[in-house]
């Protein structure tokens, strides 16, 4: 067998609360009622780490994401101080990626320029769209002028590295507007671009009440104007819906594809973490709901051990959304399971047309990431101790929206960018 080896490691931190609830989104967050409970959250977050912290003993932490709800309610003071938790109970890396999810209808003026001087080195904006039709469809606290301003303000807090988050194929949207909306977010020069296409989630008011959105041909053809529209502007593509200027890819959430470790903190936050010399991989939820998080004592957390049966599925579903795809190296490595584990899938879809060879290992074809639950699947079905519970799961990660958060096959899916 070969060794399994513990990967870089990165630090989720979960904020719950929204001013509003958006109707599309099954993200873990809340409508905030009344005042938010910064004080409170912040010291449970510090005792959360305090935690976890024996576990990860002396490996760095390569990249820190803050992100919801809308971490930006939280002021640059409450995001220093969970910084100050990080770096006493954990090795933060000096160079380390400190990322903050920001809505562009719930930050103050001038406040980029704190949350920078707090240790923030990058933001992800929720914009998506600049048609103040499709942002009032979609529920947005925000006008398109507000997104512009704080795109703004973030270069003149020389917080130029940041991403905006995009979504197509919108309700009443044809392919001039999503075209449209991506040349708009190109004017505000952001090294990063999230395009996700609108998935009608359960359990959203969009799934119970579905608007008018536009069909899979419609949106493939929107996919392939903002892809040529994204190119011409030196945007590469390098996961199913991320595209980065060069040197801006995201870190921590390549970490999350590349089948890395993150500690996972806040209400509902997920974890996954490498034990080498137990030879084992534990995934680990906090208490999803705000209140019960906030009442939980600190290392009341579930964890489970992945089976190692589920380990080619749980690296495949990460790895194969990378347009680079994965070494047959980093798959043992990441996995403790011989190349032999996966040899008759991958053949499989090589045959199809899914899959390709690269110098190392293998990526999916352009076809295999447009059909990336027909790739996936064949990796479930390697596994016959899985559960219908996956199948849900899957169809899920085929969604088009996916980047920003590792994609794990537990009861929820776990929160990222
Ligand atoms: C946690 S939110 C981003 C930060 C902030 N909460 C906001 O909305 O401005 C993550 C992103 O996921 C995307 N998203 C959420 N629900 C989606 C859905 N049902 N379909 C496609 N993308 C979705 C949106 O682009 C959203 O900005
Ligand atoms: S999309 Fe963002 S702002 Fe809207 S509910 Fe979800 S997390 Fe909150």
């Amino acid at each position: 067998m070969p060794a399994l080896l513990a990967p870089p490691l990165s630090l989720y931190v979960h904020f719950p609360w929204c001013v509003r609830k958006c109707p599309y989104c099954d993200f873990n967050s809340y409508t905030l009622q009344g005042e938010l409970a910064a004080e409170l959250y912040v010291a449970r977050l510090a005792r959360d780490l305090e935690a976890q912290a024996a576990e990860v003993s002396g490996r760095p932490v390569v990249s820190v994401f803050f992100g919801g709800g809308t971490p930006s309610l939280f002021s640059p003071e409450s995001i220093g101080r969970v910084l100050e938790a990080a770096r006493r109970h954990l090795t933060l890396a000096a160079d380390a990626e400190v990322t903050l999810e920001a809505n562009p209808g719930a930050i103050e003026r001038g406040a980029f320029g704190e949350y920078r001087a707090a240790g923030v080195t990058r933001v992800s904006l929720g914009a998506q769209s600049f048609d103040a039709d499709a942002l009032a469809a979609l529920g947005r606290i925000h006008s398109p002028g507000e997104t512009r301003r704080a795109a703004e303000e973030l270069h003149a807090a020389g917080l130029s590295n940041f991403n905006l988050d995009l979504m197509y194929a919108l309700p009443g949207q044809d392919r001039d507007g999503a075209l449209r909306d991506v040349e708009e977010a190109l004017a505000l020069a952001p090294a990063h671009l999230s395009h996700y296409q609108l998935t009608l989630e359960p359990g959203t008011v969009f799934a119970a009440r579905p608007p008018p959105v536009p069909d899979e041909d419609d949106a493939a053809a929107m996919l392939e104007d903002c892809a040529a529209c994204l190119e011409a502007a030196g945007f590469g593509r390098y996961e199913v819906s991320a595209w980065a200027r060069a040197g801006r890819r995201c870190r921590h959430n390549l970490n999350y594809w590349s089948f890395g470790d993150y500690l996972g903190v806040g209400a509902g936050a997920h974890g996954k973490l490498t034990m080498p010399e137990r030879g084992e991989i534990v995934r680990t939820v906090q208490p999803r709901e705000p209140r019960r998080y906030l009442a939980a004592a600190p290392g009341e957390i579930t964890r489970n051990t992945v089976p190692a049966g589920e380990l080619p599925f749980e690296f495949m579903l990460n790895a194969l959304r990378l347009t680079a795809g994965f070494s047959m190296d980093d798959f043992s490595a990441r996995t403790g399971l011989a190349g032999s584990a996966v040899a008759a899938p991958l053949e499989r879809l090589l045959g199809r047309g899914l899959l390709e060879r690269t110098g190392e290992g293998y990526r999916a074809s352009e076809l295999g990431l447009r059909f990336l639950n027909d790739l996936l699947v064949v990796f479930l079905a390697e596994s016959p101790e899985k559960s219908g519970g996956f199948a849900l799961s899957i169809a899920r990660a085929g969604g088009a929206r996916d980047s920003l958060r590792p994609l794990f096959t537990g009861a929820d899916p776990p929160i990222g960018e």
